[in-house]
């Protein structure tokens, strides 16, 4: 008999229920109280439900939110609130004039849609899409959930430039968490970790590469989720760039949606309709590919807290660990920050060494490739670990390379357990004894000085927080502070502005051809600017027929940079058709005829060059006021000074030249053998083409040969960029620099220019560093990670 009622109920009252709601549309005056069993509005289908959910664990706390109603797991895919959930009793409601409330149970108002105040609300319709909507009475929508995007995108739903996905807290916990999908200004659809504090936004860890610098009309402006479960950014040339991968999508009934967890990991994932088949989600696509890996800005904890360690699962999603006697601040939170079960640091006063205090865990494969402080070396392994026990301010040290040992502070950032540093040792420092107590400090007073000796231990270590805490303050208002200094694109520059007889003269009728390039000849020449000095005119012949406004700006731009790794630009000339600049005269030519000529530069000389080369380009793409991607790195363009430092030249010009070249969309820019694969493919450029070409043109420098060279002894010889990373990754440095006895000697830069060399070739833009990077790995500053291959798998999924 009660089966016979329950079997009744469930077929006539269910549907029922749905009836009464007048199929997804909600009048006003409309409510639902957030109790435990309060009936949510559902879509005509019933694939959706608006209302209450109550928090896992916490039974008094609601959350207004959207759920998928059929199915067993009823996933929350939007909410209102979850930075504070309201308690039981609370009533949400529609209303004509304050349209969408929550109202607390006192009356009080806890949170409200953001419609204008002017417009009223006819009635609310819960979507078969899962977007809820507020309509007045043109049924013109005045709000809507798809619009106010939490963690998760659904099909139909489209993010708009500077929208955002905020992942939350943590599976249970729906506050902001700090990861962010945007839709930067510049077209590109970026993951970043950042500050919850101030929502400022770290480096990213994956950025589509849809935009470029300029603003162009070929960058992406909207980031789509279509009826089907593609998801793509869409460029305003109508391009797509897909992040699922292709025919990997399955087609009807299945629900799709995109959804930036809570761990940073984006996931784009289905679930059948049909419920009955007892399926869960299945993970179309992971981003990034490894999260622990790809967090590693210098600032910001990394895919853990600080001081944690994070493991990649093998569903691609982190784990986090505590090294061993460091346990969770908050017991609970295993993706949080760990503390020290001990005390760390210099307060003892002497009476007993820090080995007395401490002892060292070994731990294999893990580092914090951010936290250093000190890199000795050459150093035995027992140096390093030593040297971190006796060291009060070392938390961590890490063994290296056979002969290199880092330093480490706290916190620790970016730790990892990872394969690629197979062979590396991580000495942890730890307390030693009972870990909660540590010996006591000072064991021959009585307990009253103890505990006084304890609250000066307590002092200096709030001191010592103090003094960190202002630091990073002063860090992060000076880095704000560098970004809001208003740039100086105003500023006039000192170029002249010659007549082209004025150039005809000076030289001598254009006689002593310099070189030819992709822009035209160069001359040399001299002029009188209160003395007589040598010049290089450059007579471009390539210029685009419209393109004379572009060429006061481009000349303006050149004319702004001033860096002592560049070539200057003393004038231009612009009557009729002719476009010249003048340049600078170097004297001693380029760095293609150095490297490849017969008297090969010195070891050091070429790290020299190779420095310079890089703070130029770094200069171009970060500090100069307009950025400048030049497009054509390769030895021809680098030229050399007097005192052989070297000077990037050419740059600013490709924006000219393109122009009458963007229509045929194979146009290439630069010279085979330096152009990075973007430039096959149908992907936007941006300033890794320029790491790129660096990287090839580094490894010119190293090996002092062309990067691609048929005369090689060897096939497997002939391009270079294959070729030094098999030696690479055999360990034959002696091959790739054929008996250079002065670079075999410097052993450790050898292998770190190669190391950052096969990182500025990666096929994938992302993987490239930026030039700053790639500057301080190559001063040393920064520790280079081991390098993946450069070309290994398809990019275009
Ligand atoms: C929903 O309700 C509003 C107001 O009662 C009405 O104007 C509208 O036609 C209804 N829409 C549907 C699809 O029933
Ligand atoms: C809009 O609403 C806010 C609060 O709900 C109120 O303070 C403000 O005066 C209203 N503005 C207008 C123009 O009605
Ligand atoms: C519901 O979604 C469908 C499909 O996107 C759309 O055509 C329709 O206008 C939406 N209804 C409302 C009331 O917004
Ligand atoms: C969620 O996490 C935040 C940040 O740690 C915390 O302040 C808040 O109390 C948590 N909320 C719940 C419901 O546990
Ligand atoms: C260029 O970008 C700015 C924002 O940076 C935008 O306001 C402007 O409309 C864009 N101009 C064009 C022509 O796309
Ligand atoms: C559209 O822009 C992309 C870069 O986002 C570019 O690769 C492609 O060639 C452009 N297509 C057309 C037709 O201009
Ligand atoms: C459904 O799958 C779960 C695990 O995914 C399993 O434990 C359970 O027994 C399955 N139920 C049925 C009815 O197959
Ligand atoms: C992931 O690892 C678990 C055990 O840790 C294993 O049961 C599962 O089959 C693995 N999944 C895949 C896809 O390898």
């Amino acid at each position: 008999m009660a089966f016979a009622f329950l079997l009744f109920s469930f077929i006539f009252l269910q549907p029922m229920s749905v009836v009464a709601q007048i199929a997804g549309n909600i009048s006003f005056g409309a409510s639902i109280h957030a109790t435990e069993n309060s009936s949510p509005w559902i879509s005509p289908s019933g694939d959706f439900a608006f209302g209450f959910r109550q928090l896992d664990n916490d039974k008094d706390l609601f959350l207004v939110a959207i759920w998928y109603n059929k199915i067993p797991d009823k996933t929350i895919v939007w909410y209102a609130n979850g930075d504070k959930p309201v308690p039981s009793g609370s009533k949400l409601e529609l209303f004509y004039d304050t349209g969408l409330v929550v109202n607390g149970p006192q009356g009080e108002l806890l949170w409200k849609a953001k419609t204008s105040n002017t417009t009223f609300v006819a009635y609310g319709f819960m979507n078969d899409t899962g977007n809820f909507v507020l309509l007045n009475e043109n049924l013109l929508v005045v709000w809507e959930s798809f619009k106010n995007p939490t963690d998760t995108m659904l099909p139909t739903q489209i993010l708009e430039i500077n929208g955002v996905l905020s992942s939350r807290h943590r599976e249970n916990n729906f506050s902001r968490g700090r990861f962010q999908f945007r839709l930067r200004e510049d077209g590109n659809a970026v993951l970043t970790p950042m500050d919850l504090l101030s929502d400022n936004t770290y480096d990213p860890y994956y950025i589509t590469s849809t935009g470029d610098a300029i603003n162009s009309t070929n960058s992406g402006y909207q980031v789509i989720f279509d009826e089907s479960g593609y998801f793509y950014v869409l460029s305003r040339n109508n391009t797509k760039f897909y992040l699922t991968p292709k025919g990997n999508v399955p087609a009807a009934n299945s629900y799709h949606r995109a959804t930036l967890n809570f761990d940073g990991v984006f996931t784009l994932s289905y679930h059948p309709k049909d419920f009955t088949a007892n399926q869960s989600w299945t993970v179309i696509k992971t981003i990034p590919d490894n999260i622990c890996r790809s967090i590693y800005g210098e600032i910001g904890s990394g895919a853990c807290g600080y001081n944690n360690i994070c493991t990649l699962k093998n569903d691609s999603r982190p784990s986090c660990k505590c090294p061993p006697k460091y346990s969770l601040l908050d017991p609970n939170d295993e993706y949080g920050s760990c503390k020290p079960d001990f005390i760390l640091g210099c307060q003892a006063d002497g009476q007993w060494s820090q080995e007395d205090l401490y002892d060292i865990e070994e731990l294999p494969n893990t580092d914090w490739p951010t936290s250093d402080y000190e890199l000795s070396q050459p150093f035995t392994e027992q140096q390093c670990r030593e040297s971190c026990l006796k060291d009060c301010l070392c938390a961590i040290s890490i063994f290296r390379a056979g002969d290199k040992c880092w330093k480490k502070k706290l916190p620790l950032s970016n730790g990892r357990t990872d394969n690629i540093f197979y062979g590396l040792k991580a000495f942890v420092k730890v307390g030693r004894g009972d870990q909660l107590n540590p010996p006591p400090l000072l064991p021959n007073k009585n307990s009253q000085e103890k505990s006084q000796n304890k609250l000066i231990i307590l002092l200096a270590v709030l001191l010592t927080s103090l003094v960190i805490v202002s630091w990073l303050g002063f860090i992060f208002i000076y880095r704000n502070k560098r970004t809001i200094v208003p740039r100086d694109s105003d500023v006039e520059t000192n170029l002249r502005c010659f007549t082209y007889r004025e150039l005809q003269e000076a030289t001598n009728g254009f006689k002593l051809e310099l070189g030819r390039g992709a822009f035209g000849v160069v001359y040399k020449g001299t002029i009188t600017l209160g003395s007589s000095v040598q010049v290089a005119v450059k007579k471009l012949n390539n210029i685009a027929q419209d393109g004379e406004r572009e060429f006061r700006t481009e000349v303006n731009v050149i004319g702004q940079t001033h860096h002592k790794n560049l070539v200057r630009l003393l004038g231009f000339c612009e009557e009729g058709t002719q476009r010249l600049l003048v340049y600078e005269f170097l004297s001693n030519g380029t760095l293609a005829n150095l490297l490849f000529g017969e008297f090969k530069p010195s070891w050091n000389e070429r790290l020299q060059i190779a420095f310079g080369i890089a703070r130029g380009l770094l200069y171009l793409h970060e500090e100069c006021s307009t950025q400048i991607i030049h497009c054509d790195i390769k030895p021809q363009n680098i030229l050399l000074d007097e005192y052989y430092n070297a000077r990037i030249s050419d740059f600013g010009l490709a924006k000219l030249l393109s122009l009458d070249q963007s229509q045929t969309s194979t146009a290439i820019r630069g010279t085979k053998g330096y152009v990075a694969p973007e430039w096959f493919r149908n992907l936007p450029v941006t300033v890794k083409v320029d790491v790129y070409s660096f990287g090839v043109l580094l490894l010119e420098i190293i090996c002092c040969r062309r990067s691609v060279d048929m005369d090689a002894l060897g096939s497997e010889k002939i391009i270079l960029n294959y070729w030094a990373y098999d030696c690479y990754q055999q360990g034959t440095l002696d091959a790739i620099v054929e008996n250079d006895v002065e670079a075999l000697d410097d052993r450790g830069k050898l292998e770190r220019f190669l190391m950052v060399a096969i990182w500025c070739i990666q096929e994938d833009p992302s993987l490239r560093p930026t030039m700053k990077k790639v500057t301080q790995m190559l001063e040393g500053v920064l520790q280079v990670p081991v390098p993946p291959c450069p070309t290994p798998y398809n990019l275009t999924n």
